[in-house]
């Protein structure tokens, strides 16, 4: 069970945890106005480590693993081992998104460090689809909550979860899209062997390479699962014949920045 440790000295009372709380659970509370997690919604906390990573004071602690908080200085400009391991450690999700639309030179150059991933036999296999216009994001968006409104009744695995994402649509709170601007797809040929750990790869690169260029990204699981069941959701997107969309990514500037890195796990290796 995690709880928020907050240094009520120095906690200016932003509140941009409750903001970036993927699961909403923080509140402002009343009185004080510092940021707490009811009891009652403890359990709910999925351990993402947002609140700690986005608060711009460094003064909220979530405690449910040791404390191994890695602080860092934007001086650091070489990419030695260390470098490029803080770089990798502190990309992060990006879930609120500015309006202001990404250039669409600078997409492509972010694509283009992807180029340069690894392919069996160097086949370079995937091919990218850019939804520049945040309009057909929304689309995409509703699309998947109208397949999710299909499997609420169901057996499918997901259809406990989907009505919190349904009343949140109604209500006016994009749960599936974010309102990112942007939405991006790798997609890769499904004959001879239908395999998307190419385009996942490829992703992979553009999600780490993003935040160099300014760019934040989530990758977009609910969509993907809409893309592969709901015929309206693939009429939209037109993916050519023959290939197949990997899970795709949400993009666009990020309303708010990382300051520190969540913890994590311990890793789990077996030596041989
Ligand atoms: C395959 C995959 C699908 C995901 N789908 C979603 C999604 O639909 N919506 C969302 O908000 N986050 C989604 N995420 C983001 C995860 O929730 C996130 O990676 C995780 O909480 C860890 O946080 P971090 O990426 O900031 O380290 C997805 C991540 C992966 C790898």
């Amino acid at each position: 069970m995690s709880q928020i440790i907050i240094d009520k000295k120095n906690c200016t009372r932003c509140n941009i945890c409750a903001t970036v709380c993927v699961m909403n659970i923080i509140d402002k509370d009343a009185d004080s106005g510092y940021p707490t997690i009811p009891p009652e919604k403890v359990d709910y906390c999925f351990k993402c480590g947002h609140c700690e990573a986005f608060c711009p004071q460094k003064v909220l602690t979530l405690d449910f693993l040791p404390c191994e908080k890695i602080n860092y200085t934007s001086s650091e400009a070489r990419i030695d081992p260390q470098k490029l391991a803080l770089y990798i450690k502190q990309r992060r999700s990006v879930r609120h998104f500015k309006s202001k639309p990404v250039e669409k030179e600078l997409i492509a150059s972010i694509i283009d460090v992807a180029r340069y991933a690894a392919s069996g036999g160097n086949g370079q296999p995937v091919k990218w689809l850019v939804i520049h216009n945040p309009q057909e994001v929304k689309q995409i968006a509703g699309l998947t909550i109208d397949w999710m409104r299909i499997i609420q009744n169901t057996s499918h695995p997901l259809a406990g979860y989907v009505s919190v994402l349904i009343t949140a649509w109604d209500n006016g709170v994009d749960l599936i899209c974010h309102n990112a601007p942007h939405l991006l797809f790798a997609h890769t040929p499904t004959d001879p062997i239908d395999d998307p750990t190419e385009a996942i790869i490829a992703l992979t690169h553009v999600d780490i390479a993003s935040p160099a260029f300014g760019i934040g990204t989530c990758w977009a699981g609910f969509v993907k699962m809409a893309l592969d069941a709901y015929k309206p959701l693939k009429d939209l997107l037109l993916i050519p014949e023959g290939r197949n969309a990997a899970c795709p990514m949400l993009f666009g500037y990020s309303s708010y920045k990382v300051t520190s890195i969540p913890r994590r796990n311990p890793i789990d290796i077996t030596w041989r």
